[in-house]
């Protein structure tokens, strides 16, 4: 297996030396693994004047996965929009077709204390939502800022953007969230705003027809703004969440903050032959970049959901992730997690220790 690592900005770099860190321990111990570094986002704009390079791309497009930090710093806030970092990032999910994020929330329970709702709210929590990546209104034409004519009279400015599903996007998307949901709890709730939004309405009327291809699954309907309220009020009556870009990205950062810490959230991005973009749900964290402060274990944990999704070793998968476990259980934490009575730990103490429990 080739993966292609892209640490990137900010924390991006000493987050991804942990978890290759990992990785090297596991090849080590017999997996069969080649790994490849290239700059990505503020560091593709230093390296070669383009937050994606070329060789990047093909480096991404030829290895079987991405192992990612995270890009952006505000030293690159200036750049005019195409040569900014986060463009990077949003190419190389497009480019690659990985039109389904998955972003699990699960709570580990010695870290109920650091979660923003009530242990009894969150213990035990294990969502996972499915996002499409790749549609909707972030990509929808015609998008724009023109001058039409005012209705008071005159002219003025107006935005628009537009809210686009074809069929076949979200019967793609679908099929990734119902194959997820057997593996899980067999419930899934499609999460939509059906009840105004034509867009929406069709979304529905395809996940009720892929899920006559899955009558194991319980499929249910839930509008977004509910939605929103439901995952704060309880969170625990959810399994698996699918649901559009727009609404998938706001819902899955509420849900992100269930779990104690965003340094613990790691993701995964598919494309329709399970190749995928593994990488934290967080950003590049600049006020802690360079430090050794930040928490590797998103970071981790995403190279865990590499095992599971794209190389299909859901064994090793389990093995990061009880290493994981077991480091908490040990009361070794990053600051961003640390509680009285637990043992505050480095960005690299964190990657050694979590080499040690594998
Ligand atoms: P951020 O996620 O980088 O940071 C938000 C807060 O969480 C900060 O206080 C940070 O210190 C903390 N934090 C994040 N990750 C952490 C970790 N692993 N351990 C401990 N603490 C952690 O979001 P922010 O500040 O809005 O954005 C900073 C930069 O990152 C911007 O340039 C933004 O565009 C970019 N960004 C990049 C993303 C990506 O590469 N996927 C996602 C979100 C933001
Ligand atoms: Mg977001």
């Amino acid at each position: 297996m080739k993966i292609a690592v892209l640490p990137g900005d900010g924390i991006g770099p000493e987050i991804v030396a942990q978890a290759v860190k990992v990785l090297e321990a596991l090849r080590a111990d017999g997996a069969k693994l080649e790994m490849e570094t290239a700059p990505i986002g503020g560091a593709g704009y230093d390296a070669a004047g383009d937050p994606l390079p070329e060789a990047t791309l093909t480096l991404a497009r030829e290895a079987d996965a991405v192992l990612l930090g995270a890009v952006g710093g505000p030293q690159y806030d200036t750049l005019d929009r195409p040569l900014r970092p986060e463009r990077g990032l949003l190419r190389i999910r497009k480019e690659l077709n990985l039109f389904a994020n998955l972003r699990p929330a699960l709570l580990y329970p010695e870290l109920a204390g650091a979660s923003s709702l009530k242990p009894e709210v969150v213990s035990g929590l294990d969502i996972m939502i499915v996002r499409e990546l790749t549609g909707d209104v972030y990509f929808g034409q015609p998008r724009g800022i023109e001058v039409r004519p005012s209705p008071t009279g005159g002219s003025e400015r107006v935005g628009f953007n537009t809210m686009l599903y074809s069929e076949s996007e979200v019967r793609r998307v679908a099929h990734v969230a119902f194959g997820i949901a057997m593996k899980r709890g067999r419930k899934l709730c499609s999460v939509e705003k059906a009840n105004v939004l034509e867009c929406s309405e069709l979304w529905k009327e395809v996940m009720i027809e892929v899920s006559k291809d899955y009558p194991e699954v319980e499929l249910s309907h839930m509008y977004v703004d509910n939605a929103a309220m439901q995952l704060i009020r309880a969170p625990k009556q959810f399994d698996t969440i699918v649901t559009g870009n727009i609404f998938g990205d706001i819902l899955s950062d509420a849900a992100s903050m269930l779990s104690g810490s965003i340094g613990m959230l790691p993701s995964a991005s598919l494309d329709a032959h399970d190749k995928g973009m593994y990488e934290p749900i967080h950003g590049s964290a600049p006020d802690i970049a360079g430090r050794n402060l930040a928490n590797p274990l998103a970071t981790i944990l995403s190279a865990a959901m590499m095992y599971r999704y794209t190389f299909a070793d859901l064994a090793t998968a389990d093995r990061i992730e009880n290493a994981v476990k077991k480091v908490i259980a040990q009361g070794l934490r990053t600051g961003d997690i640390w509680t009285e009575g637990t043992r505050k730990v480095s960005c690299s103490e964190m990657g050694d220790a979590v080499v040690a429990a594998l």
